[in-house]
């Protein structure tokens, strides 16, 4: 198996094993470079196309590792060539099949909210290569009794642990429920994307992005880990916590950029 299809696919499987991507939940999708194509195909061969609408121009030429839809996490390591495609973007509105979905399948139905996050975060970031989507428990948990008031939301998530801060400075993007697989979600994500290198989706899941499968694995293990200490905590007495000075305190000390306005 090619090397980064045996990492991308290890990604998965832990993703699945945390218990964040149950059935066809969550989908993946990656930036690969020419070297890595060729370590999975020897020559292109168009094998089906799929055709989009909306304008994924600045993408063209650049090929992605995506899993497919009503694909299991599960599944994805013992079997890729039938959970994931290897596609190219050929046209402004047109993926290309090179690899993969090998019974037919077709990209996740989440695949036009992650090229505009692709889209989005390129042009924040010329080394961003990944988007992951995840159905996290404890985020849900959270979306279910806390306002969808992001900086509420980033200011409890710093605030769990000491970590938080150093690991998302920028915070977290929240979003209200949206139906999924969907134009309006799409855009709405992507326009977060802007901003944040994470956005939840009420009482749905989480989107995270980044250059590495480890800085983004990292980021939604974090931000999950944070959400599980508040849903631990938020029905009991805190006779302690950490406080705005010392998170400006842990800024400085790391020189790290924090979103400003929320604990100023
Ligand atoms: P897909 O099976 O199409 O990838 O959808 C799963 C999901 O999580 C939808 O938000
Ligand atoms: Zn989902």
């Amino acid at each position: 198996m090619a090397k980064v299809i045996e990492e991308a696919t290890e990604i998965i499987d832990l993703l699945y094993k945390h218990g964040w991507d149950e059935r066809n939940g969550g989908n993946f999708s990656y930036i690969l470079t020419d070297e890595e194509v060729q370590t999975i195909i020897k020559e292109e061969k168009e094998i089906r196309e799929f055709k989009y609408d909306f304008d994924m121009s600045s993408l063209i030429g650049k090929y992605f590792l995506i899993t497919g839809t009503q694909k299991y996490f599960k599944n994805c390591l013992k079997d890729p060539e039938t959970n994931l495609g290897l596609l190219k973007v050929k046209d402004k509105d047109t993926l290309s099949l090179l690899w993969g979905y090998k019974d037919g399948g077709r990209p996740t139905s989440e695949a036009p909210t992650h090229l505009k996050c692709h889209i989005e975060r390129l042009k924040k970031d010329k080394e961003h290569r990944l988007v992951i989507h995840c159905h996290p428990t404890n985020i849900i948990c959270m979306s279910h009794i806390l306002e969808l008031d992001e900086n509420k939301w980033t200011e409890i998530l710093w605030k769990m642990q000491t970590e938080s801060l150093v690991v998302f400075p920028e915070g977290i993007g929240v979003l209200p429920w949206i139906i999924c697989g969907g134009d309006e979600i799409g855009e709405a994500t992507a326009l977060k994307m802007k901003e944040y290198r994470s956005v939840v989706w009420a009482q749905h899941g989480l989107f995270s992005t980044g250059k590495t499968l480890d800085e983004v694995f990292g980021l939604i293990e974090t931000i999950e880990k944070a959400a599980e200490i508040y849903m631990k905590i938020c029905d009991k007495k805190v006779v302690q916590s950490i406080t705005n000075d010392n998170l400006k305190e842990l800024a400085k000390a790391f020189n790290i950029n924090y979103k400003k306005g929320i604990i100023d």
